[in-house]
């Protein structure tokens, strides 16, 4: 696991250059995608490298880590709509290369893994981190062996999410995710951690032992992670 501390901005610019690098040697690689407030400086930047021609996601394809069950891509909560908001509408991809979990299907979920298979694999899967080690929506206990499946929202989680509802309430308590093992898969892994509240499962994941508690810990038995980390993500480190 190779460890980058750097402030926020510099964080989504050099992550953006893992893009500009990889699609620029392989045009038609498949991209891993994530939700979460923690990827949007990473996706602005790679609006912006995209609009002036550092790099084109035309031949690239898309698979999103996870979708909330019970929300459609209309839905403003949904992850669909936030990456359509937020970085598909934005650059030059076309839209059908684009694949998020289907969020009311969710018997088809492992299918999703198939689909992946069927594309080439992942070449580079970006991942945020929940603050009790979540990757995807894998919460602590999930068996490092799972492909996409359907899981149940800890009140810890649903709790941190709430605050993009209008109330708790309204914050499914199902998700479809990405397994442990269809993240493992991918052949090169670009973590990103912000902010204080991460610190000490940031300690964890890194530090402690590898273990279905702290999902991300998996992390360490891959052979090319990237993790950037703010100095505040680091600060227990
Ligand atoms: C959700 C997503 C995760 C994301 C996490 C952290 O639970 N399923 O993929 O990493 O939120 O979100 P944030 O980046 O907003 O802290």
């Amino acid at each position: 696991m190779r460890i980058h501390i750097e402030k926020q901005e510099q964080i989504a610019r050099d992550a953006a250059q893992k893009y500009v690098e990889l699609l620029n040697r392989k045009p038609e690689a498949v991209l891993g995608y994530a939700t979460g407030s923690t990827p949007l400086g990473l996706y602005f930047e790679l609006a912006r490298l995209n609009r002036e021609g550092a790099l084109s996601f035309a031949r690239a394809t898309t698979f999103n880590l996870d979708e909330y069950a019970g929300l459609d891509g209309t839905h403003p909560q949904s992850y669909r709509y936030f990456m359509n908001k937020n970085l598909f509408y934005n650059i030059d991809i076309p839209i059908e290369n684009t694949h998020v979990p289907n969020g009311i299907n969710t018997d088809i979920a492992a299918k999703y893994d198939e689909a992946i298979e069927a594309a080439g694999g992942i070449d580079l899967q970006l991942l945020g981190i929940g603050n009790n080690g979540h990757i995807g929506f894998n919460e602590p206990g999930t068996p490092f062996g799972s492909v996409t499946h359907v899981v149940d929202l800890t009140d810890s989680t649903r709790q941190a999410n709430a605050r993009f509802f209008e109330s708790i309430d309204e914050v499914p308590t199902q998700a479809v995710s990405m397994g442990i093992k269809t993240v493992m898969k991918a052949k090169s892994i670009l973590m990103i951690c912000i902010g204080k509240a991460k610190a000490q499962t940031v300690r964890d994941f890194i530090l402690g032992e590898v273990t279905p508690d702290v999902p991300a810990s998996i992390l360490q038995l891959h052979p090319d992670v990237d993790v950037y980390l703010d100095p505040d993500a680091a600060s227990l480190l």
